[in-house]
Formats: structure tokens, sequence, C-alpha cells
């Protein structure tokens, strides 16, 4: 039943408006609910959303202002509400068994029990995010213990922006030349509903995932903002692409190419935490899951009427395409900035007040089943495994077995190397996701600045952090 590729329009997911705004923050309220939408034409897919549309809306903040979502939960399920990039107090980060419970809640709540630090609400729940942070593209997912790769795969995922003035003073594109995209897979069954290996999500003790599936869920559908293989039309002009890599476990590696077979550059302005010092060219980008990109592309010189297309190379088949974009009128041309942000924080390894190793691996879980350990111990909220003092630079030496997007909590991070040698292009500014490649070791360096409390790092193949791959930073 799938659509031809470029035939769906791209959705841009709506901009959230503010139930309230006081002189220094806003409030909003999300309703999590499901719902039946038409993500293959012809089809109702049943799915978990954000306030009834996937992607969730776009929430957008400025730098210090503070944000304010009350969530309202009407799955069938526990949620929990995590804001990934957020420099966030521990109340409000989404600890994995801070569960939001449905109405009436009579299943189990898992091993939110066995966590006596656990902060349980019925049915809603306010976050509050202070986002003293650099302008850069967040975004907000589940996060609940042993299920939030089912979750997020049923859709509860949506964009937050932080602005900032050191972005406004670039005079970036914007407007419709500022593109959010959202990049999932999906697998579909026959009947249009998604197809995710899940057990019963009310069962305790177990994992949203399946055994078989330890190495990841992967679609053979690529969605953009929702819709597959979509096409959007441009003009001629300079267009900003805030990229975040959706997917559970898909890695991609972007290249944009024109009818005639050339590859169009796409120059990195902004990696996870916000912009670069200078602008980074790239012919092909590798994205893994949770990594954002800020990019420029460029379709000036371009026949209109021809098209560009956004594919992966490292996918075969359906997901080898990405989407398309087609030059539909004369724009205006625009300079890529030579230089931008002059905010990134720089931090030298003769500051560290503490040099870690960190070695995430495969292995078996308490009860003998396979699973991802991080230093050899799957994820228990009961134990702290780092405790990092308030203040300190600390550098972390990482180490993977097969590939494993390693994300901390609280933090941006810079990546000091990799393999041994020099970090590699896209390893440049201020990330929150590092993609550890098979056999790869790294090196990240970061001060733990914002607030004490319980964090947390783990992989983000989100069946690998269902499967154990996740630690507690507690930061004091
Ligand atoms: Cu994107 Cu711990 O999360
Ligand atoms: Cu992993």
């Amino acid at each position: 039943p799938l659509p031809e590729p470029f035939t769906v329009p791209l959705p841009i997911p709506p901009v959230l408006a503010p139930v309230e705004s006081t002189a220094d923050g806003d409030r909003y309220e999300l309703v999590q609910q499901e719902i039946d939408a038409e993500v293959i034409p012809g089809f109702a897919t049943r799915l978990w959303t954000y306030d009834g549309v996937f992607p969730g809306p776009t929430i957008e903040s400025r730098r210090g202002r503070h944000t304010t979502v009350l969530h309202r939960n009407e799955l069938p399920v526990p949620t929990v509400l995590h804001l990934h990039g957020g420099r966030t107090p521990a109340a409000s980060d989404g600890y994995p068994t801070d569960l939001v419970l449905p109405d009436g809640w009579t299943g189990h709540a898992g091993h939110s029990m066995a966590d006596d630090r656990a902060a349980v609400s019925n049915v809603q729940r306010e976050y509050g995010f202070p986002l003293d942070q650099r302008a850069a593209m967040l975004w907000y997912h589940d996060h609940r213990m042993d299920f939030t790769a089912p979750a997020i795969w049923r859709g509860l995922a949506g964009l937050h922006f932080v602005r900032d003035d050191v972005e406004d003073a670039l005079d970036l594109p914007r407007g419709d030349h500022e593109l959010p995209l959202m990049i999932a897979d999906r697998a579909f069954d026959e009947d249009g509903q998604l197809a995710y290996p899940a057990v019963d999500p009310s069962l305790t003790g177990e994992h949203g995932v399946t055994e078989p599936y330890l190495a990841g869920v992967l679609g053979d559908v690529v969605l953009v903002n929702g819709a597959p293989w979509p096409e959007h039309e441009v003009d001629t002009g300079l267009y900003r692409l805030r990229v975040l890599n959706g997917s559970n476990a898909r890695h991609y590696e972007l290249e944009a190419v024109a009818d005639d077979g050339r590859t169009v550059p796409l120059v990195q302005i902004g990696a996870d935490q916000g912009l670069l010092a200078a602008p980074v060219r790239h012919e092909r980008l590798p994205i893994a899951p949770a990594e954002r990109y800020d990019l420029l592309i460029d379709f000036g010189g371009l026949p209109v009427g021809s098209t560009v297309r956004l594919r992966n190379r490292l996918g075969s088949g359906g997901t080898a395409d990405i989407m398309r974009f087609r030059i539909a009128r004369e724009g205006t041309a625009a300079a890529i900035p030579e230089t931008l942000a002059e905010d990134l924080p720089e931090w030298d390894r003769s500051e560290a007040a503490v040099v870690r190793d960190l070695a995430f691996r495969a292995g078996r879980m308490d009860d003998g089943r396979h699973g991802w350990l991080i230093d050899g111990l799957p994820f228990d909220p009961a134990r702290t495994d780092v405790t990092a003092r308030l203040g300190d630079v600390e550098v972390w030496r990482l180490v993977a077995d097969v590939h494993h997007p390693v994300h901390l909590h609280l933090v941006g991070f810079r990546v000091l190397s990799r393999g041994g040698g020099a970090p590699l292009a896209h390893d440049a500014g201020l990330k929150d996701t590092i993609s550890l490649r098979p056999g790869e070791s790294a090196e990240i360096i970061t001060r733990f600045d914002g607030y004490r409390g319980r964090y947390l790092f783990h992989c983000h193949n989100a069946e690998h952090e269902d499967m154990g791959m996740m630690a507690n930073l507690e930061i004091v």
C-alpha cells in the first residue's frame, strides 16, 4: 500500500501557541492522545501523539525565558516526558521512572515500584524548562524505562527550538526558508498499522522489545515530519534545514543530489547544541539516532522545474531515498556567513578534574537475557554509576563494540578525539550525542554546569536503551 516516493507534500509541524505568557516565561499545555492519522495515503494509522499530531507541535522558546509545559496523559500506558538537549533541573528532566499514569491506571507501573526515588504523578504533570542555553533545535520524546523505543516509534516525539540574539544577528534564512526535518524510518503492516515487535506494555518487568530485535528495530519506509518520502517546493534561494534523526536505530548518510547527478553541498552551521564557530561544508553527512544538524543548502543556479533528492547513502531500496525538493520558482540569492557563533565553550584537557573510561558493549542482563551494558552493567535506577561535581570539567573516554550513539543529559560536550586521532569534520561544535562507530573509541570533554541531581547517559539506539544501555549520572 506504499505511495510512490515524492508524491506526498512535506508537512511542517504546527507551532504551539502558549496558553499564557508573562514577562519572563511562557506556559503551554499538551495532551498525549491516541489518534488515527493518514500517514500512508488511503490508510488510517493508529498513533500515539502529543496533541493529536506526529511529529508533536513545535515549541519555540527564547533563551532564558522560562518555558512550562503541562502534559496530560490520555494514552493507555504510563509516559515520561524528556526534553532532549535541554539543560533542565532534574525534577523536570523526565527520569525514566518518573511516570505520569493514565487516569484510573490499574496496571503495573513496572520498575518504578522498585525505585524509591521515583516521582509518579496521576494523569498530568508540569515540566519546567529554564532554557538558559545556546540557541539550538532540541526535541522532546517519551523516556519511560524499558519502553522508550515503542513509544517513540508510535509517535511520541516533537521539536523544540531555542532562539537567541547570537543567532538572530546572523540573519540566517527564516520563515518558510527554515525547514525542520524530522527523519524517522517506520514499518507498516498490510492494514497500514505501525509494525513493532513489542511486548504488552502493561506487563511488569518486561522490556518493550523482544530479544530478536536487540540490534534495533528498522523500518522500510522513511518518514520526514511524518510523511513517507515527501516532496517540498522551494525557490532558488538559500534554505536552512534543521535535521533530526528521530529514528529508533537507523543511521543515515545524507547526500543532496541534483537531476544532473551533481552533489549539492550541505553546509553545516550547527550541531546538536547550536551554532558552530564557522561553517563546515559536507558532500555527505552521517547522522545517527538523536543527532541534529543545522544545515544551509543553496538551490541557486539550479533550473526552475528541476529537483534535488535528499538521499541516504547507507540505505537500499526504499531507505536509499529520504525526500525531494522541487525547485518551483526563482528566489533571492543570499550569502552563507563566513563566521558564525563566538560563544562556543572551549575546554582544555588540562582542566579536567576526572578522566573516565566507559565501555558500551553487548552482554547478559541480570535475568540471563542478552542486552546492552555500560561497563558491564545494565540500567538500574537504584544504582549511581557516575558521580560528577557541579562545575567540574571531565574527559570521558568512550569505547563501543558496535555502533552506539551515546547521549548525555544536562550538558553539551566537545569531541576531543576519535580512534586516537583527530575528530571528524561532523564532530564540530557542541554536541549532546556522539555516534561511536563499531570498535571505535572517542574522547569527549564537558563541564557539568547547570543543576545538581539525578541525570542519565545512554545509548540513543532506542532499543539498546530499552535493553539496558543506560546509566545514572549524579551531579553533586
Ligand atoms: Cu533523547 Cu535520554 O534522550
Ligand atoms: Cu547502542
